[in-house]
């Protein structure tokens, strides 16, 4: 008895409608949104709103789906810490044998705290390591660091020596590719500040062997986020494919391939993809272009594993009309889901409660308490016809949604909860306002 909230899921819907009766004689049915079995009013009322809602079992289902991609290849997924840091999802993915993607040393330090093994499986990207992030990294014994600069391949040399140790490196190049999306997330141009030019990448490669306390391991890219065409993952590999052997003829040892992350989901309802085509499509752009090269590929994929294993849910504080135009007020706020405001992106909202009997439907902006106009969620949106009091679901809002959150306003950051089967945990409580003001006091 479930339907997905609009539309056909790409996979298991972690986020569906089951139907309850109600009254007497149990004519009128009202549907209830549920994350997994777990009616989404029930955690609300127990946990309060705004809350971030995350499905276990969507995740590891993602997971297994990526890794079956991919298994005809020797690769290691490292999940994008990024996406969602939350030790609860990061404990998750490392049960499940992932390594990781971490670009601070905040992140490196939440990967140690659910797991001191993983550190073998961790990369590190970035632009700007500082010294102490390069050094609590060597110390940790990551697996490679992806240097995006000459200064600081001398500053990663500088740190190796001091502590005696070697890094493993991989340069990650700027293939010069461009990839539709946001121009905000589009990282793999010229003009970007991401990567080293193609053409610098070998007279870099041979400075770092001359260095004793680095040793290169690989070549890395990436190319942006919310990427949903394959064809730049391809043509970024094919550009990547020819340095590896360019690498190798000038005898460097290349072991890893570092593909980044950036595969996109569908936010807008009217896309439905097949998840299982479309991560195969995506491994086939990857791993034609790298045949026979026997390198062990790395991943980094961030949202597609838990963008739509997430929901926010939120309450209707108000609803008010301005000169005709209808506005619900809505207790989360940009400083909570800063997306739309950031990126102006779509994200689907769902009613909690639907009584199939009034199936009526309003347009009408669902906006934040936040003092500015881009503190909404969505723009004349069709909905179903909400009250004060109701909850509504935000939907997809697995990845970049508390990663991004901040406390602008004053506003304490929303508690999160992991729904796993029948148990719905508490990973992450609710800030206080004490807790916001504690580094003043
Ligand atoms: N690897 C590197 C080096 C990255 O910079 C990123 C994302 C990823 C992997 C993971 O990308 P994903 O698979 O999640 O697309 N805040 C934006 C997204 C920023 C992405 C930054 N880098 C958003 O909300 O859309």
């Amino acid at each position: 008895m479930s339907r997905s909230p609009g539309r056909r899921p790409e996979r298991l819907p972690a986020f569906s409608y089951r139907a309850v009766s109600r009254g007497l004689f149990r004519r009128s049915t009202e549907s209830i949104l549920c994350c997994d079995r777990i009616p989404l009013p029930r955690l609300a009322e127990h946990f309060g709103t705004p809350l971030y809602v995350y499905s276990a079992s969507m995740i590891r289902e993602r997971v297994r789906g990526f890794e079956r991609a991919f298994r005809s290849a020797d690769h290691t997924v490292c999940y994008s810490v990024k996406a969602n840091s939350s030790l609860g999802i990061l404990r998750l993915l490392a049960a499940m044998g992932a390594g990781f993607d971490v670009v601070s040393g905040g992140e490196l330090e939440r990967v140690l705290q659910v797991s001191s093994r993983a550190a073998r499986k961790v990369v590190f990207s970035g632009v700007g390591k500082t010294p102490d992030e390069i050094e609590a990294a060597l110390r940790a014994g990551i697996l490679l660091f992806n240097v995006e600069s000459e200064s600081e391949l001398s500053a990663l040399a500088g740190c190796a020596a001091r502590l005696k140790r070697v890094a493993r490196l991989a340069l990650r190049v700027n293939p010069d590719v461009p990839a539709k999306t946001h121009p905000y997330i589009s990282t793999g141009l010229h003009q970007h500040k991401f990567g080293i030019p193609l053409v610098e990448a070998r007279s870099l490669y041979a400075r770092a062997s001359g260095s004793k306390h680095l040793k290169i391991r690989g070549v890395s890219v990436h190319i942006g986020s919310q990427i949903t065409d394959v064809e730049p993952f391809r043509l970024a590999m094919e550009r990547v494919a020819e340095l590896v052997n360019q690498l190798r003829a000038d005898g460097h040892r290349i072991d890893y391939v570092d593909a980044g992350g950036g595969l996109g989901i569908d936010y807008e309802p009217t896309e439905v993809t097949d998840f299982e085509e479309y991560v195969a499509d995506y491994a086939d752009a990857l791993l034609r272009p790298l045949r026979g090269l026997k390198v062990h590929l790395l991943l980094e994929p961030g949202r597609l594993l838990v963008g739509p294993a997430g929901a926010l849910v939120t309450r209707v504080l108000y609803r008010k009309t301005n000169d005709g135009k209808k506005f619900a007020v809505v207790d989360a706020a940009m400083n909570d889901l800063l997306r739309p405001a950031l990126y102006d992106a779509y994200h689907e909202i769902a009613a909690v409660q639907l009584l199939d009997a009034a199936d009526s439907t309003e347009t009408i902006d669902v906006v934040g308490p936040v003092c500015e106009t881009g503190d909404f969620f969505a723009r004349d949106r069709k909905l179903p016809a909400t009250r004060e009091g109701d909850l509504l679901a935000i939907l997809d809002a697995g990845a970049y949604g508390m990663s991004l959150a901040s406390n602008y306003n004053t506003r304490p950051r929303p508690a999160e909860v992991l729904v796993d089967g029948k148990s719905a945990k508490l990973v992450r409580r609710r800030e206080s306002v004490a807790d916001l003001l504690r580094p003043e006091n």
